[in-house]
């Protein structure tokens, strides 16, 4: 069996990228082991405030938030880190030469109910040594990703990473308390009949959005001909996980429920991450319109549409997008 250790050791020569991973990798053995014990380490439930989005957060969302803060500006190559519960950026070892973007705690919602939930983390280069890391330095695109990946909080616990050659996947034994490799070079099918929407948001959809539900609801008697299933596990790494496993789509697309937002998920902590596992597994990921590691972001906590999977599918909701812009 290859730990997750050995596996970094061969896969990647950049040591600094292997550390970072090795340590998220620990914050997450404590969050399976939290998560484990549940209502009994007293994990579960609000935290009373909110976020920098207008979010509550929940107990786990500050829990897990403190640890990979704590772990990550400890670790010397990092020089800032920047989370999905925190304003602004952290600054960390300013001779380090990397920074590191996290959503701590993904799928929220799932906590309480003991489904599953998850950790996504991007990592990025640095190249102001020295000098204290600010906001403006974490404003690179997907494409700049030196490596990105999650760990899966599911039955098992799982992490899946990719430094840009390839996507491995790992399950954690508690056993053993080490994470070791289950499958190197993942591959997602190009096509699928399993699509992941929250439906609910239909009428807040652009036409092309909406069209493509109806077709894929439509199966074997519409214009697609075969007959598609629906899954949704209200937490990204959940539904990533299972189209890096056995394919399919995942959509949170642009919507009009609120102006100010472009789509849900955000683009630096969620987005960039799954973009660059998903292409790295032969997928494709895009906002409908554009590729999303080609964005050049403005703004840590960004939003951003998401449409990510099978390659074929994804380009096939892209087609319908331009065609309804030459209509
Ligand atoms: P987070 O818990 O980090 O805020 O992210 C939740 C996101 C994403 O993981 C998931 O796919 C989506 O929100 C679920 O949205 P709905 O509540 O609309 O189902
Ligand atoms: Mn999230
Ligand atoms: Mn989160």
């Amino acid at each position: 069996m290859t730990s997750l250790q050995d596996y970094l050791n061969q896969k990647s020569t950049n040591t600094a990228v292997n550390e970072v991973i090795l340590t998220i990798a620990e914050v997450g053995k404590t969050i399976n082991h939290l998560l484990q014990r549940g209502a009994f380490a007293d994990i579960l439930g609000e935290a009373g405030n909110q976020n920098v989005q207008g979010e509550e957060q929940k107990k786990l969302d500050v829990i897990a938030n403190d640890l990979l803060l704590e772990a990550l500006t400890d670790c010397n190559h990092c020089a800032g880190v920047a989370s999905e519960e925190l304003d602004d950026a952290t600054p960390a070892n300013s001779e380090g030469d990397l920074l590191v973007l996290f959503d701590p705690l993904d799928g929220s919602s799932n906590i309480d109910i003991n489904m599953a939930v998850g950790t996504i983390f991007s990592i990025l280069p640095y190249q102001r040594q020295g000098q204290t890391a600010t906001n403006a330095d974490f404003l690179q695109k997907g494409d700049a990703q030196l490596a990105a990946g999650y760990l899966l909080y599911g039955p098992a616990t799982m992490l899946a990473v990719s430094t840009g050659d390839g996507v491995a996947m790992f399950g954690y034994d508690p056993q053993q308390q080490e994470y070791l490799l289950i499958k190197d070079g993942v591959r997602i099918d190009e096509d699928t009949k399993e699509y992941a929407i929250n439906g609910s948001n239909y009428r807040h959809w652009q036409q092309p959005m909406q069209q493509y539900v109806d077709e894929v609801i439509a199966g074997k008697s519409g214009v697609r001909g075969k007959d598609f299933n629906t899954r949704w596990v209200a937490a990204m790494v959940g539904d990533v996980h299972r189209i890096l496993c056995r394919g399919g789509v995942f959509m949170y697309p642009f919507d009009s429920k609120d102006p100010n937002k472009a789509g849900k998920l955000r683009l630096m902590y969620e987005a960039n991450p799954m973009s660059l596992l998903i292409e790295q597994a032969g997928g494709s990921s895009t906002t409908a319109t554009q590729r999303i590691m080609d964005i050049e972001p403005n703004d840590i906590h960004q939003r951003v549409p998401v449409i990510l999977g099978s390659k074929n599918e994804v380009e096939y909701i892209e087609q319908l997008h331009k065609n309804a812009l030459k209509a």
